[in-house]
């Protein structure tokens, strides 16, 4: 088993991924692509970012013209202040300018700012930032990046993975648009899963499965799987079950799933646990189970059981999500059945007569 401070240390360092241009300009474009207006006038506030190599920071302030922003905020987070500890070296960037304090530069927050052309050179882009010490750490639960919050239109990052749902709410209790980086199961936290269902929330548009490779600080200890050392040393680490959340649209979450009846999945589905099968119903809740998303039976009115990953192609004019299975599974009759608790609140299945606890499930309708 893992030991508490080897876990609590894994957990910090989890909040060092950063993530990498091409997979921010991916999202992005796609709203772009859906309403080319979507940011025009807008401020975008980037919390919990390092302004000096963050991929949000540079993107946004490379498109700030052509998006028609108003004003760019980013925000980073005192390197002393951080659950994971490494070497901290300022930039030159830093170090060259006369407002560099070298107490301040572990203590504080920075905060960039973009609203102007500085230079004169006829656009606003990245040589325009302007930048200063906070008077705080930059924690994105202080007064003073509350405030930056509540002039914002759009928050967007990658939160600290350990602040997830916290952060979450933060966003959620400012009434605000977002777009932020994380793992798929997040969906079913008590913070995230009403979003979903009220279709307040959903997944982004440019990823959908596999996993996405982020850019990890340098003394991170590679013992994990899926690590890539680049051409200038510096470290990266594929990490799995990654999506985007948002409340911005995208064209995609309107698109209907093209699905065939009941009949034909039983007739030609390319699952073979799917063809020449009934549908079966759970155990414990009153619904059929669709192990895959594209055997989704499209004459069915019930509700269906269906894997988390359904959310990359749920469109809301054409399901409703009725909610999932740890809230809605019956323990008791588990309970009964088994003669002790099953593994957790989940859809259990009768399989050659033996109970099985299926992984996490939605339950879905067809929209009436
Ligand atoms: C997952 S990283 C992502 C950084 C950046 N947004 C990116 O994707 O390139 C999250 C960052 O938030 C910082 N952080 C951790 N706790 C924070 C807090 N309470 N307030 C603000 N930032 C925090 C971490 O130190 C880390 O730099």
């Amino acid at each position: 088993m893992e030991n508490t401070n080897l876990g609590a240390a894994r957990a910090a360092r989890n909040d060092e991924f950063y993530t990498q241009y091409h997979d921010i300009e991916r999202e992005v474009n796609a709203y772009i692509e859906y309403d080319p207006d979507v940011f025009r006038g807008k401020t975008i506030l980037l919390p919990c970012d390092d302004p000096e190599w963050s991929n949000f920071t540079k993107y946004f302030a490379q498109n700030f013209d052509r998006f028609g922003l108003k004003r760019l905020i980013s925000t980073s987070f005192a390197p002393e202040s951080k659950r994971y500890s490494f070497t901290y070296e300022p930039t030159l960037f830093e170090t060259l300018d006369p407002r560099f304090d070298e107490d301040m530069t572990k203590t504080r927050g920075k905060i960039f700012i973009l609203d102007k052309d500085n230079t004169g050179d006829g656009r606003i882009d990245v040589n325009d930032l302007q930048w200063d010490y906070m008077e705080g750490d930059g924690d994105f639960r202080s007064d003073e990046v509350k405030r930056l919050r509540d002039e914002a239109d759009f928050i967007i990052t990658n939160p600290p993975f350990s602040l997830f749902r916290e952060f979450l709410a933060w966003i959620v209790e400012a009434d605000k648009k977002f777009l932020i980086i994380g793992n798929m199961n997040a969906i079913c936290y008590k913070e995230a899963f009403p979003l979903i269902k009220g279709n307040k929330m959903w997944y982004g548009c440019s990823i959908t499965g596999g996993d996405r490779e982020f850019r990890v600080p340098d003394e991170y200890p590679l013992d994990a799987a899926g690590w890539r050392i680049d051409e200038n040393g510096k470290k990266y680490l594929r990490i799995k079950g990654v999506r985007w959340f948002t409340n911005i649209d995208h064209g995609r979450r309107h698109q209907p799933l093209p699905l065939m009846t009941m009949a034909d999945n039983i007739k030609f589905s390319h699952h073979k646990d799917v063809r020449g099968h009934d549908y079966q119903r759970y155990y414990n809740y009153d619904a059929i189970e669709v192990p895959y998303t594209d055997a989704i039976p499209s004459d069915y009115e019930g509700v269906m059981g269906v894997p988390i990953s359904f959310l990359d192609k749920y469109c809301p004019e054409q399901f409703e999500i009725v909610g999932h299975s740890l809230q809605l599974a019956d323990m008791n009759a588990i309970k009964a059945a088994l003669g002790k608790a099953g593994g957790g609140p989940r859809f259990y299945l009768m399989k050659d007569g033996v109970l099985t606890r299926l992984y996490e499930r939605l339950a879905i309708r067809k929209k009436q």
